[in-house]
């Protein structure tokens, strides 16, 4: 099963760890609720370009619960499948899965402020599961990355922030997966896999962050979004390496929703083409933001990018400039894959490169409207 998304998700839902609590009425956050608002992509309102639109995206569950429990389940589940022992790194993997300790809360009110924006803005209460994601009006803003803030009571001082990525209706962008692409995390290999998500020190993909870095300047900066089917539970460390290693090239990060650890649901996901599905809905959500940029849409061959950004360029033509897909050993890289993902798709528009060429893909004049 090609399934990074959820190889932990997996192993807690079989641990039997999956909770959330029953419909709450609708209230505002206090002390002992958590919040997590998503660094969030802003762009022009169609209907008054003055006014700026952010797709505004936040997670409230319980404080803090014991993790000990669900640490010890997992560390047990990679013993018995993958023969992984993490028993070293318990802190670790204690910090990587905090979030799936966390219980969701619904019928959570959450009000942002955001440093040189007119108004605040408030998201619809959050769902059955801690969620919340809509697109919502911060009157004008500047034009440079905002820092926001989740506006609490007076005796709650915590700082809740996130980042705000404005960008122009113009331009260009960048859409990028993650596992695989920018980060070393073998999506093909369960331990590996397993040990890249719960312990190792992340590492990137040798080469890409100076060729992030180049395409900020060349393509004159761009807006890079990340969109990845990872679950949105290891948000705080895929940002954290983004920020850090892709310095240049940060933006909002798109993760999967799933907040269930149903295991049915989860494994329908996978059986359905789920990532590929997912992916396409959050293109079609840029397409809807950005309708007058250009989009290079960078990904590899291990899960469905190929197919993924071959549709998007059938469906959505110069909207997706170029398509490059890093073909990662291991992974289904026949011709008879490449033709099918990119059927009807003009071979000028994709490039699928190994790693000795990552370093030359700065060279291509993207900007100029080749690919390759
Ligand atoms: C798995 O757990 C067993 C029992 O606790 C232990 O003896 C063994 O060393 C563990 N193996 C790994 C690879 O963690
Ligand atoms: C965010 O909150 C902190 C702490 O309350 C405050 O110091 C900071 O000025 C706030 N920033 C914004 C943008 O509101
Ligand atoms: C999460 O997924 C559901 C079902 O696909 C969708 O309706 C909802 O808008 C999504 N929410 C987010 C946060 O993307
Ligand atoms: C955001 O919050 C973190 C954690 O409270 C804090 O360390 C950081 O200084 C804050 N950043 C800004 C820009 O307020
Ligand atoms: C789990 O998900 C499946 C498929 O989405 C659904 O039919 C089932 O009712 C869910 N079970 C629970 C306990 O929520
Ligand atoms: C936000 O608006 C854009 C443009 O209409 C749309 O493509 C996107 O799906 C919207 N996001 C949400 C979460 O509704
Ligand atoms: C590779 O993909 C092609 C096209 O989808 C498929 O026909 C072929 O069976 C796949 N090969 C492997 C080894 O999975
Ligand atoms: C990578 O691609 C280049 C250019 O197509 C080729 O010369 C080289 O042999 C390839 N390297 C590997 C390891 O496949």
């Amino acid at each position: 099963m090609h399934f990074s998304l959820s190889f932990v998700t997996l192993g807690l839902a079989v641990a039997g760890l999956a909770h959330a609590l029953p419909h709450q009425r609708r209230s505002s956050v206090n002390l002992l609720d958590d919040v997590l608002v998503f660094d969030a992509p802003a762009f022009q309102d169609p209907a008054n370009p003055g006014n700026t639109l952010v797709q505004l995206q936040a997670y409230t569950s319980t404080r803090q619960i014991s993790i000990a429990p669900l640490v010890s389940a997992v560390s047990d589940f990679v013993n018995k499948t993958l023969g992984l022992d993490i028993s070293g790194d318990l802190d670790t993997a204690a910090s990587r899965l905090a979030l799936f300790g966390t219980i969701g809360l619904s019928g959570k009110v959450v009000t942002v402020n955001v440093d040189g924006c007119g108004n605040g803005a408030t998201l619809p209460s959050t769902a059955s599961g801690g969620m919340a994601i809509q697109n919502v009006t911060l009157g004008a803003c500047g034009t440079a990355d905002a820092i926001g803030n989740v506006s609490l009571s007076s005796v709650d001082s915590r700082n809740l922030n996130f980042t705000v990525f404005p960008s122009s209706a113009d331009g260009f962008g960048v859409i990028s997966d993650i596992d695989d692409t920018v980060k070393v995390s073998h999506t093909l290999d369960k331990l590996l896999l397993a040990k890249a998500t719960l312990i190792d020190t992340p590492v990137a993909v040798t080469g890409m962050p100076d060729l992030y870095k180049s395409l900020a300047s060349s393509l004159n900066s761009p807006q890079f979004i990340y969109v990845s089917a990872s679950p949105f539970q290891l948000y705080p460390f895929l940002r954290d390496f983004i920020d850090t290693t892709y310095a240049a090239s940060s933006g909002p990060i798109m993760l999967n929703n799933l907040t269930t650890t149903n295991l049915t649901s989860i494994t329908d996901f996978a059986a359905n083409d789920g990532i590929e599905d997912y992916k396409s809905a959050m293109i079609d959500r840029i397409q809807g933001m950005y309708p007058g940029k250009k989009f290079l849409t960078i990904g590899d061959s291990t899960q469905k990018d190929p197919e993924t950004y071959g549709e998007a360029i059938r469906k959505y033509g110069d909207f997706i400039a170029c398509a490059w897909i890093r073909l990662v050993d291991e992974a289904n890289n026949t011709q008879a894959r490449f033709d099918a993902a990119f059927e009807g798709v003009d071979p000028s528009k994709y490039k699928l490169y190994n790693d000795t060429e990552i370093p030359s893909l700065a060279n291509i004049d993207v900007a100029g409207g080749s690919c390759s």
